[in-house]
C-alpha cells in the first residue's frame, strides 16, 4: 500500500515536471487608460506577477511607485494625466457626473470611443513609449503583452513587433463585442447587453431593445469606431511595421482574456476556454483601519453604520445642494452612524452620527462588523466587495455597467436600488431601514458571498496561472475558435439554412408538378372517355 502510494506520487512528479516552469518572464504591460477604478484590477495583477518572480515593464496612467513592487517592476509613466472629463463635458455638454444619467446608451457608447482614441494617441506620443516602438533590439526584449480590454486596440500592435502573444484584462468583465474576437455567439435572448439596465431574464420589449443595442455596437465597432482606431495604429506603427495590422485582426490573435467577473455576479452564458473569469482579484485580506474610522464604526454599536460613496468618478460634493441637504436630513434622523467618502472635508455643520473623509478604505471597512449597508453608485469593484464582505446594498447608478449590476443585485435579494433623481426624504428612509432591518438582504447577500468567493484557486492565482500558460505555450492558438476564419454568412450558418430552404422548395415544387402532371393527365384521360 505505502509502495504504490509512492510510486503514485513519482509517477505525478515525473508527469507534471514535463512541464516547463516560467520563471522570470520578462512582461510589457500596457494600462494607458487614466480611469482610477480600473487600476484596482491591474495593480492587483502587476503586484502578483512580481511577487511570482516575473520582470514587468508597465505603461502606466497611474505611478505605482508608492506600491514597492520593487526592482522587477519597471515603469513607463504618461505624462500628464490625460483628463478625459473635459472631453465628455467638451462633447456631450455634461457639467459634472450627475448629468450622467440622462445620457443615452448610444451616446455613452460614443463617449468611450472618443475618450478611448484620445487616451491611446496620448499615451503614443509620449518619448518612451515611441522608444519602444521604435527600439533596435526586439528578440528576446519581452515574453508577453498584457492589455487592456477597454477602448485601447492600436497597443496590440506591440505584440507585432515584439513578436510575443497577448493576454488582455477587461475591468467591466463580459462584454457583448467580444464575441466577435473569440468566436462564438452570444444570445442576445437572454445575454444582456453591458449597458443595458436588463438582467438575464427579458420580457419580449427587453429583447427587442437588447438585440438593437448589441447588434447597434458590433457594427458601430466595425464600421465607425475601428476605421479609427486603425487610422491611430498607422499613425504610431506606420513607420515600423511593414504591413499594418488592422484592429480587427489583432483582437483576434489575442490568447487569453482575464475578465473581472465570476459567478454568481455573471450569470451563465457561451464562453470559449480563452475567456477566464477572474473576478474579486483586488479584494485581500482586510488590514486595519485609521484610529478614527476604527474607533467611530466600533462605537456605533449594536445599531450598526451606514458606509457612503458613489465611487471615483461620481463626486459627492458636486451633488445638488438640495439633494446634500435631502441626504443630512435622513442620515441625521437614523440611529446608525453613518461613514461618507466626501471630496471636500470642510462641508460645514453634520449631524453627530455623520462623519465624512476624502478618502476611505472601502474595503477595509465593509469588512467591519458593524456595517450594515452600502450606499453605492453600483461598479463593478464597490459590488464586488459589497458582497464579498455580505454587506446589503443601496443603490443609485448612474452609468455603464452600474445599471446592470444593480438590476442583478436587486434581482438577487441584496439590494434597493434607487434612481437619483427622483430620491425623497421617505423613500431613502425607508429603503435604509429596510436593508437593515428585514433580514432577507442579509441572507440573500450571505448566500451569494458564500458563492463568489468559492474558487478552486484565488483569483490572482488563476491570472498568473494563465499569462504562464501562454508564455509557456508561446500563445495559445489551441483554443482559438475556429469559428473565427469563416465568412459570416458560414458562420450564422445562413448558408446551410439556404441550402436547406432550397432543397425544401426544390422539393415542394417537385411535388406540385408531379400533381398537376398527374391531375392534367387524368383530366385528359376522363375528357377523352366522355367524348
Ligand atoms: C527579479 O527577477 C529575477 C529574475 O526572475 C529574480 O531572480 C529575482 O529574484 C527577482 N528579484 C526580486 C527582488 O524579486
Ligand atoms: C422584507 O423584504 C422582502 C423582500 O423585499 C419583502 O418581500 C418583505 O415583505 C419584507 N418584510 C417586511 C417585514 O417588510
Amino acid at each position: 500500500m505505502k509502495f504504490r502510494l509512492l510510486w503514485g506520487i513519482l509517477l505525478v512528479g515525473a508527469f507534471y515536471s514535463q512541464l516547463e516552469l516560467v520563471e522570470g518572464a520578462k512582461i510589457l504591460a500596457v494600462y494607458a487608460f487614466p480611469g482610477k477604478s480600473h487600476f484596482m484590477m491591474h495593480t492587483a495583477l502587476m503586484r502578483e506577477l512580481v511577487e511570482s518572480g516575473h520582470q514587468v515593464t508597465m505603461i502606466t496612467a497611474f505611478s505605482l511607485q508608492k506600491e514597492h513592487l520593487g526592482s522587477n517592476y519597471t515603469e513607463i509613466l504618461i505624462e500628464p494625466v490625460y483628463d478625459f472629463w473635459h472631453d465628455v463635458k467638451l462633447n456631450f455638454g455634461a457639467q459634472h457626473l450627475f448629468e450622467l444619467t440622462r445620457m443615452t446608451n448610444y451616446d455613452f457608447l460614443k463617449m468611450l470611443e472618443i475618450i478611448g482614441l484620445k487616451t491611446t494617441e496620448h499615451a503614443l506620443k509620449q518619448p518612451k513609449v515611441q522608444a519602444l516602438i521604435h527600439a533596435k533590439k526586439i528578440e528576446g526584449v519581452f515574453d508577453l503583452l498584457l492589455a487592456e480590454q477597454f477602448y485601447q486596440e492600436a497597443f496590440l500592435a506591440l505584440a507585432k513587433i515584439y513578436k510575443i502573444p497577448v493576454v488582455t484584462t477587461s475591468t467591466l468583465g463580459y462584454e457583448n463585442h467580444m464575441s466577435q474576437m473569440m468566436g462564438l455567439i452570444t444570445p442576445w435572448s437572454f445575454v444582456p447587453h453591458g449597458f443595458m439596465p436588463f438582467t438575464d431574464r427579458m420580457s419580449f420589449l427587453e429583447r427587442v431593445k437588447n438585440s438593437y443595442a448589441s447588434l447597434y455596437e458590433d457594427l458601430d465597432r466595425l464600421l465607425n469606431y475601428f476605421p479609427k482606431m486603425d487610422a491611430v495604429t498607422r499613425e504610431f506603427f506606420g513607420s515600423v511595421l511593414a504591413e499594418v495590422p488592422k484592429v480587427k485582426d489583432m483582437e483576434r490573435q489575442i490568447s487569453v482574456m482575464l475578465l473581472n467577473s465570476h459567478a454568481p455576479l455573471t450569470t451563465a452564458r457561451p464562453t470559449v476556454d480563452a475567456m477566464v473569469p477572474v473576478g474579486g482579484m483586488h479584494l485581500y485580506p482586510p488590514k486595519a483601519l485609521p484610529q478614527d474610522m476604527q474607533t467611530f464604526l466600533d462605537g456605533a454599536g449594536e445599531a450598526g453604520a451606514i458606509y457612503f460613496s458613489l465611487g471615483s468618478n461620481v463626486q459627492s460634493k458636486d451633488m445638488p445642494p438640495e439633494m446634500m441637504r435631502l441626504f443630512l436630513r435622513v442620515f441625521g434622523s437614523l440611529q446608525q452612524r453613518v461613514l461618507w467618502k466626501f471630496e471636500d472635508e470642510s462641508i460645514g455643520q453634520l449631524p453627530e452620527n455623520v462623519m465624512v473623509r476624502k478618502w476611505l478604505p472601502q474595503a477595509d471597512i465593509l469588512a467591519h462588523r458593524h456595517v450594515k449597508v452600502f450606499i453605492t453608485h453600483g461598479g463593478l469593484f464597490g459590488t464586488q466587495e459589497g458582497v464579498h464582505y455580505a454587506v446589503p446594498m443601496l443603490g443609485i447608478p448612474f452609468y455603464c455597467d452600474q445599471h446592470l449590476n444593480m438590476n442583478k443585485a436587486v434581482l438577487g435579494g441584496y439590494a434597493i436600488s434607487l434612481h437619483f433623481q427622483s430620491i425623497t426624504e421617505e423613500i431613502l428612509r425607508h429603503s435604509l431601514l429596510q436593508l437593515i432591518h428585514n433580514a432577507t438582504y442579509k441572507e440573500n447577500i450571505q448566500r451569494v458571498s458564500n458563492i463568489f468567493r468559492d474558487r478552486q484557486q484565488p483569483p490572482r492565482r488563476t491570472a498568473v496561472y494563465w499569462i504562464e500558460y501562454v508564455i509557456r505555450h508561446g500563445g495559445a492558438p489551441h483554443m482559438r475558435s475556429a469559428g473565427l476564419d469563416l465568412n459570416w454568412f458560414q458562420f450564422y450558418l445562413l448558408d446551410v439554412i439556404a441550402f436547406a430552404v432550397v432543397i425544401i422548395v426544390v422539393g415542394i415544387l417537385a411535388i406540385w408538378l408531379a400533381i398537376r402532371l398527374l391531375m392534367g393527365s387524368d383530366k385528359k384521360h376522363r375528357k377523352t372517355k366522355k367524348n
